[in-house]
C-alpha cells in the first residue's frame, strides 16, 4: 500500500513543478498584419503590443510585422498561426471562411446599417459565438477589430449606380460570398491575394478594388490608377485578432485572461481612431485628385447583390442571417 502512495506523491509534485514552465509558453511573441504600417490594424495593434508589455512588466515581447513581411496574403499568414510560426493577426474575414465557415455570415452585403449595428452585433453573443467557433480549427478568436465599411474604387470612371460598373474588371477577397455578391452585380470579378493586387492594377490586369477608406489611404491606391472612389459601403469589415491556440493554451491562466482583456479593450480604442480618420483621409484624398463619389445609388446594389442570400442559405440559414440584420 505505501508504494504507490510514494509514487503519487512525487508524480504530484513534478506535475506542480511543470505547470509554470509549459513547453509551449513564449515570452517574446510576432503579430502579423496585410496592412502598410500605419493603417488602424498597426495603430491598434501597437496600441495593443504596449498594453501587454507594461502589464506584464515587459516579461512579454511582442514584435509587429505589418504589410505581409510573414506572408503573401491573410490566408498564408493564418496557416502560419495554426502552425504557431506567427502568434497572432489582425486579419479581414476575407479568407477565413476556409479555416471557421460560421464567419462567413458577416460578409453579406448591406448586413449592417450602421457602426453602432455592427457593435451590437460584434459584441454580443453572436459576436462571441463567431470568435470561439475558430477554436475548431487551432486559433483563439481574441476581439473584432475592424477594416471598415467596404467602398468600391476603379480607374475608369466615378461608379455613381450598379449600372455604371457593368463588366468592370475587380478583384476581390478570397471569399465566395463576395465573389457570388460581385458576379451578381454585373462586376467581372477576380479573387486574389492583396499582396498582388497593387501590381495587378498598375499593370491593367484589374481596373479596380473594394476595400474600405483607411485602406484605400494607407496604401496610396491612387499611385496604383485607382482615382475613382465610390462610397458604397457595401460590406462591412470586421477583423478579428487571432492567436495560436497552441500559444494560447500553453500561457498560464492569469496570462490568457490578460491577452483576452486587452484585446477586447483595444476593440473600442481600434474601432474609434478607424472611424474618426474617415472624413478627413476622404477630404485629403479628394484634395490630391481622387474623385470621391459620395452620392452612390446604394440601392441599386443592394438589389443586385440580394440572390447571395438565397444562394447560401443552406450554409446559413435565412433565421441567423434575420438576427444579425433586426438586431436592435
Ligand atoms: O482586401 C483585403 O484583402 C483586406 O481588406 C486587406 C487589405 C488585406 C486588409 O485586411
Amino acid at each position: 500500500m505505501k508504494k504507490p502512495f510514494v509514487f503519487g506523491m512525487v508524480l504530484m509534485t513534478l506535475l506542480a513543478l511543470a505547470i509554470p514552465v509549459s513547453a509551449e509558453y513564449k515570452a517574446t511573441m510576432k503579430l502579423a498584419t496585410a496592412t502598410a504600417p500605419d493603417h488602424p490594424y498597426n495603430v491598434g495593434a501597437q496600441k495593443f503590443i504596449d498594453l501587454i508589455q507594461e502589464r506584464t512588466n515587459g516579461r512579454i515581447q511582442i514584435k509587429l510585422y505589418p504589410a505581409l513581411q510573414l506572408g503573401k496574403g491573410e490566408r498564408e499568414m493564418l496557416e502560419g498561426v495554426q502552425q504557431g510560426a506567427i502568434d497572432l493577426l489582425v486579419t479581414s474575414t476575407g479568407p477565413l471562411g476556409g479555416f471557421s465557415p460560421s464567419i462567413n455570415i458577416l460578409d453579406f452585403p448591406f448586413l449592417f446599417r450602421d457602426f453602432d449595428h455592427v457593435d451590437l452585433v460584434l459584441d454580443g453573443p453572436i459576436g462571441r459565438k463567431l470568435l470561439d467557433d475558430f477554436e475548431k480549427a487551432n486559433v483563439k478568436g481574441l476581439a473584432f477589430w475592424e477594416n471598415g465599411f467596404r467602398h468600391l474604387t476603379n480607374s475608369k470612371g466615378p461608379v455613381k449606380t450598379v449600372a455604371d460598373g457593368q463588366g468592370l474588371k475587380i478583384r476581390t477577397m478570397e471569399n465566395k460570398v463576395h465573389l457570388s455578391a460581385w458576379k451578381a452585380a454585373g462586376f467581372n470579378p477576380t479573387p486574389m491575394a492583396w499582396g498582388e493586387v497593387f501590381t495587378a492594377m498598375q499593370q491593367g490586369v484589374i481596373n479596380g478594388q473594394e476595400n474600405p477608406i483607411a485602406v484605400y489611404y494607407a496604401t496610396k491606391l491612387w499611385d496604383a490608377k485607382q482615382k475613382y472612389l465610390s462610397l458604397t459601403a457595401h460590406v462591412y469589415s470586421p477583423a478579428p485578432i487571432l492567436m495560436s491556440k497552441k500559444v494560447f493554451d500553453g500561457m498560464p491562466p492569469e496570462d490568457q485572461a490578460l491577452f483576452s482583456r486587452t484585446a477586447l479593450e483595444v476593440a473600442k480604442f481600434q474601432r474609434k481612431i478607424n472611424r474618426d480618420a474617415e472624413e478627413s483621409r476622404l477630404q485629403e484624398v479628394a484634395g490630391r485628385g481622387t474623385t470621391v463619389v459620395r452620392d452612390v445609388d446604394r440601392e441599386s446594389f443592394r438589389k443586385a447583390m440580394a440572390p447571395v442570400f438565397d444562394q447560401f442559405s443552406g450554409q446559413f440559414p435565412k433565421a441567423d442571417i434575420e438576427a444579425i440584420m433586426n438586431a436592435k
